[in-house]
């Protein structure tokens, strides 16, 4: 594996346009006696509470406060409060870009937590790249990116499509019709389905995209009955997931027989639609909140006590909760001292914990996570029964779609 003029470049940007004049160390070294010098460590949480995001965007935010208040409650970081800076990107990446600017730079932030979606974690990277800063992604994505800058604790196609895609294809049939909004995410994830249906067997029948915060499915509808696929593979986000369901139970299809199968509807997105519209459609997903471990008994009834008892926990809010832990985890490594994103990530860096899912890892390659894989069908209680549930944890492999490329501490390699 060799180390490619491109990936140098890459791992050069990274580093920000100081970095080869040093003055990124200048900075991290004042950014940590300001943290040591108050007591505090100041995060920025950065979920959209407003727009077409929010939907799901808000559980996340409590995730994470709820993570916080927990370690604070404990009495913090060896002696330190998390002191979380809320700010609401309302759904849109422009947005989401000043906001993270504003929290790195203005408010000082040695770490921020944020996003759902790819198109609102490309927006913010440049500031974290040139600031050096560090921020903690909890979403399941495409993979094809390889930052020191970010701490990615979500899925990667590898891990929600490895077993699901020959899975669908032997229980259902080879005829898939992809549907997905229109940006990067369900683009790159449709482009590796297409390599595992090609593997096994099976074809698309029809791609389509439609825009992001889209309502009216009724041409879709009309294609699925034309075109007659065994399986609806979805990754529709944010509001449009309720809209789908609903208008495809309106339409009279029925999921036993042309099931949707989803990598991005969860219990929360189900709690918005309604169990029956969610019935017999299938998600995979390392986590669903029926998961039966001591560690998600705790987390669920904490999240219920302190948000409601209606709330719901699912495979973005798990990881949410998480990641905050996996920094108190980095930062008590550090002795409390030279707190740092550049000290962080090198604490993070093969960091395990017992998570509500099971064990998780931090891979020290590429700051992804190893998680375990599960598939499973919705219930009409708007729980998910699980059927198959991955005997080992998964590593991550943000480039599988691109063989040859890898993602390692040097930066992206192509061998
Ligand atoms: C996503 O945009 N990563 C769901």
């Amino acid at each position: 594996m060799a180390l490619t003029r491109r990936s140098l470049l890459h791992g050069a940007a990274a580093l920000g346009a100081g970095a080869s004049a040093g003055f990124p160390h200048i900075w991290i070294k004042n950014s940590g006696l300001a943290i040591a010098a108050n007591g505090e460590i100041k995060v920025g949480v950065l979920f959209s509470l407003t727009g077409t995001t929010a939907i799901i965007e808000e559980s996340l935010n409590k995730a994470t406060i709820l993570a916080i208040e927990e370690i604070n409650a404990a009495g913090g970081i060896k002696g330190m409060k998390i002191v979380p800076v809320v700010e609401d990107p309302a759904s849109d990446p422009a947005t989401f870009s000043e906001k993270a600017r504003k929290l790195v730079v203005g408010d000082k932030c040695v770490s921020v937590f944020g996003s759902y979606t790819s198109a609102s974690r490309k927006a913010v990277l440049p500031v974290f790249e040139r600031q050096n800063n560090l921020y903690w992604y909890p979403t399941l994505y495409e993979g094809r990116e390889c930052s020191k800058n970010v701490i990615y604790t979500g899925a990667v196609p590898n891990q929600q499509q490895d077993e699901f895609i020959p899975w669908l294809v032997k229980k259902f049939g080879k005829k898939f019709y992809l549907i997905g909004s229109n940006y990067i995410y369900p683009k790159e994830e449709n482009n590796y389905c297409k390599k595992l249906l090609e593997k096994y067997g099976g074809e698309v029948v029809n791609e389509e995209y439609v825009p992001l915060g889209h309502s009216e499915f009724s041409s879709v509808i009309n294609k699925f009955r034309s075109t007659q696929p065994n399986v609806i593979f979805s990754t529709v986000v944010g509001d449009s997931v309720v809209a789908l369901h609903r208008q495809y139970r309106a339409a009279g299809l029925d999921p036993e027989k042309m099931p949707m199968a989803s990598l991005t509807t969860s219990e929360n997105e189900i709690a918005a639609m309604g169990g029956d519209a969610a019935a017999g459609h299938f998600t995979s997903a390392p986590y669903f909140m029926v998961h039966k471990s001591p560690e998600n008994e705790k987390f669920v009834a904490a999240y219920k006590k302190r948000w409601g008892a209606d709330k719901v926990t699912h495979f973005v809010s798990e990881p949410s909760y998480f990641q905050v832990y996996l920094f108190k985890q980095a930062v008590e490594k550090l002795g409390g001292k030279d707190i740092s994103p550049n000290t962080i990530r090198e604490a993070v860096k093969g960091a395990e914990m017992t998570a509500p899912q099971g064990k998780v890892r931090i891979e020290r390659e590429n700051l992804h996570t190893w998680l375990w894989p599960k598939i499973a069908r919705a219930k009409p209680d708007g729980q998910f029964e699980v059927l198959v549930d991955s005997a080992q944890w998964q590593k991550p492999v943000p480039y599988a779609a691109y063989p040859g490329q890898n993602c390692t501490e040097k930066g992206l390699t192509q061998s």
